[in-house]
């Protein structure tokens, strides 16, 4: 069996984070959210690894690399544009062959791995076998009816008037007859090719459709809070693990963990909570939930329930909380007067003044 891992797309609801830098690699628990999926199909036995590129291709190929050190083989498949699910299995056709294979939104974050899942599919003859969970506000998602059986007798993407509160998980397992649905399908209202269009396909040719419910959590992280609350999910589970510098006069209390080359100096980390490598903390207070990437340099500021990307410089902020910094981000403390914010925020960014 092969995987074919969406990492391309537009990150519009993450924007300004997402501007430049793909969804797929914001951190969480300071590991790529992509990096859960990927381990999770080895896991599951499946290394051979198609992975659809977008703009963001040169960041995601930096990261992912050929594969190897996360026990895989990658092979990329870039996407002119974003042009749906199913355009992705389009393109990837010479790369899965006539193969089974585990389809795999790359922002989708599953606790609990997919090991079970694809077994139950191997030994199974169902055409095509989806994930799905109950949800609060199931019109966000792609929509499924079952009958008693479990089986699948109706797929409907983003309904205004959902039929059901199952909404589908971003891990779907096909045989090679999808091949024929993504092409037999036309372009939504939304002008993309639709995977739930082409299941819905496989369903009107009387193709068995199976379904699995998902009891874990489960994430599409799509926006801030989804990030936050992922990250808040993983760092609950961390083990308390320290190789880098604590000063004396530094305090770590409760799950902690301090990556290689990080320093620690007059400050309190309350876990759980991660800083990353090369992370220089100095007079500080960083509160649970809170995950620090690596080269970061923090003085003079409290952090709480917040996720922080590489290289930011904080300086005297004050407390900053519920947040998401991206890339090289700079917030100081001015003396110059007049004492007023000066900002320079990229487009659809969100600062929120006390
Ligand atoms: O997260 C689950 C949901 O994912 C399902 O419930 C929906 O049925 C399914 O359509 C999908 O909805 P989204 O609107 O959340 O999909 P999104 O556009 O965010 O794309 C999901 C991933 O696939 C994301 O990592 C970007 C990537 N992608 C997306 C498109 C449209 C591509 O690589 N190429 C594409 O053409």
């Amino acid at each position: 069996m092969k995987a074919l891992v969406l990492a391309g797309g537009s990150g519009t609801r993450l924007r300004p984070i997402t501007h430049t830098s793909a969804k797929q690699l914001i951190p969480v628990a300071n590991k790529p959210v992509l990096f859960y999926g990927l381990e999770q199909l080895r896991d599951a036995g499946i290394t051979d690894i198609g992975i659809i590129v977008g703009d963001t291709r040169a960041e995601v190929m930096a990261a992912v690399g050929d594969g190897s050190e996360l026990g895989i083989q990658v092979t990329y498949i870039p996407q002119d544009a974003p042009l749906g699910l199913a355009h992705a299995v389009l393109i990837a056709r010479d790369f899965l062959g006539d193969d089974d294979f585990c389809m795999f939104l790359g922002d989708n974050f599953l606790l609990g791995g997919v090991s079970d899942f694809v077994a139950e599919f191997e030994s199974s003859t169902a055409a095509a076998q989806i994930l799905l969970t109950e949800v609060a506000e199931p019109q966000f998602y792609g929509v499924a009816v079952l009958d008693e059986a479990g089986s699948v007798v109706q797929m409907v993407e983003k309904p205004a008037n959902p039929p059901s509160n199952l909404a589908v998980v971003g891990v779907y397992l096909f045989r090679s007859v999808v091949h024929d649905a993504v092409r037999a399908i036309e372009p939504s209202a939304r002008g993309e090719l639709e995977i739930t269009d082409a299941i819905a396909w496989l369903i009107a040719q009387d193709l068995d459709v199976r379904s699995h419910l998902v009891t874990g959590y489960w994430k599409d992280t799509g926006r801030l809070e989804d990030m936050l609350e992922c990250n808040r999910r993983v760092l609950e589970g961390i083990a308390p693990d320290v190789r880098g510098d604590v000063d004396a006069e530094s305090q770590l209390v409760g799950r902690v963990v301090i990556e290689e080359g990080a320093t620690i100096v007059r400050s309190t980390v309350r876990g759980p909570a991660i800083i990353g490598r090369g992370t220089h903390l100095e007079d500080s207070y960083v509160g649970p939930f809170t995950s620090i990437y690596h080269g970061c340099t923090i003085t003079g500021t409290e952090l709480e329930h917040s996720i922080i990307l590489e290289d930011c410089v904080i300086t005297g902020a004050g407390r900053i909380e519920d947040s998401l910094l991206g890339k090289s981000v700079t917030v100081v403390r001015s003396e110059q007067v007049p004492r007023a914010q000066r900002l320079m925020l990229g487009d659809h960014s969100t600062v929120s003044l006390p």
